[in-house]
């Protein structure tokens, strides 16, 4: 198949424009590289553009997709509750965007990257695909506003979607060829092994009295090429005017203070820990039932423990301790 990857030079994407490759779809990266790397996807199924700049993405579009999978957004709760600007920016007016360019070039199908954040502070865990939404955060907020849009789309238009909600990603490919450098990095365990690198002093614990066993925030870790998994039986199950949504995690939540001792494991080196006030916008737990997409789609994680995942994200830092300017 053909396949148009937005934001696939960035950390979850990049990883799964890799297994579509490798499983013989044709791609095309379409990321204006504000947050991405080039040395993350093949030079030649890069093509640089911003979701914002329509008659580029015309021209990317042009020649025939069977499915756009959208990664490209801003990705930070924290900043979005600084600059929700940026984020209805990007994340609603730009997804808005590439939606009517696809009308335009008549691709009727898309997977979508949206995430735990739209469920804000869940009522119970594990959280089912339908619980509740309601976000406290300009970012969850964001992307649950595109995922109305694909539903009143699908029953207009006929559009196919598949949104995917994603916990939180971690780890990297097993070869590490490619992994987790976002810049600034807010993610735990990339910040963790930093720290276990020498190329941090320590790591902030943001907050330490939620209402959680150790007082730290928990959540739930889903290795990145599990998504890239996902993303594929997700996409092959996307019917015309349908619309499919599930959540993606391993069913475990992990308190900051675990992630920090299994990274201790893992590393067998000292990671120096400070401790910060909480950050808003950031929920006290939230963990997945991903029972839906193993039920419907036979999904089942190949990394579901945490220290398999951090021993990936391990061998990545080790092997590029500046990420992907080493
Ligand atoms: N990382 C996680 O744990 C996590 C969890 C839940 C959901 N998500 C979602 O998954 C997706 C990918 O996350 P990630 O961690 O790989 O982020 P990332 O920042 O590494 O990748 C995003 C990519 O999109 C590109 N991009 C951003 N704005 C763009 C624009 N206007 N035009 C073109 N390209 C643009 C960036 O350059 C970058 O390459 C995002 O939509 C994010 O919201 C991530």
């Amino acid at each position: 198949m053909k396949i148009f990857v937005t934001g696939g030079a960035g950390y979850i994407g990049s990883h799964v424009v890799r297994l579509l490759l490798e499983s013989g779809h044709q791609v095309r990266v379409y990321d204006d590289l504000s947050k991405g790397h080039a040395a993350a996807v093949p030079a030649e199924a890069l093509f640089r553009g911003d979701l914002l700049a329509d008659v580029r993405l015309d021209e990317a579009l042009a020649g025939g997709w069977d499915c756009v999978m959208h990664f490209a957004a801003r990705t930070s709760v924290a900043e979005s509750v600084k600059d929700p600007e940026t984020y209805y920016s990007n994340n609603v007016a730009g997804s808005l965007r590439l939606a009517a360019a696809m009308r335009r070039a008549g691709v009727g199908r898309i997977v979508f990257s949206s995430t735990a954040a739209t469920y804000g502070n869940p009522l119970k865990t594990p959280i089912p695909e339908d619980h509740p939404t309601a976000p406290i955060n300009a970012y969850g907020q964001t992307k649950l506003d595109f995922e109305h849009a694909l539903s009143y789309y699908a029953g207009a238009y006929g559009l196919g979607y598949a949104v995917l909600r994603y916990f939180n990603a971690a780890g990297a490919a097993p070869d590490a060829r490619i992994g987790e450098d976002h810049r600034p990095e807010t993610h735990l365990v990339p910040v963790v092994l930093q720290v276990a690198l020498g190329r941090r002093d320590a790591v902030t614990v943001h907050g330490k009295d939620y209402p959680t066993a150790d007082g730290t925030g928990i959540r739930d870790y889903v290795h990145v090429c599990d998504l890239a998994q996902a993303h594929v039986l997700a996409m092959q199950a996307i019917q015309p005017g349908r619309g499919l949504t599930y959540n993606l995690g391993n069913g475990a939540g992990y308190s900051v203070r675990q992630v920090i001792e299994a990274a201790r494991r893992v590393t067998r080196r000292t990671i120096a820990v400070r401790e910060g006030p909480r950050r808003p916008g950031d929920p006290p737990a939230l963990v997945a039932s991903s029972e839906k997409i193993a039920r419907d789609l036979g999904w089942k994680p190949a990394y579901p423990a945490l220290e398999a995942i951090i021993e990936t994200a391990w061998r990545w830092h080790r092997e590029h301790p500046d990420g992907y300017a080493h």
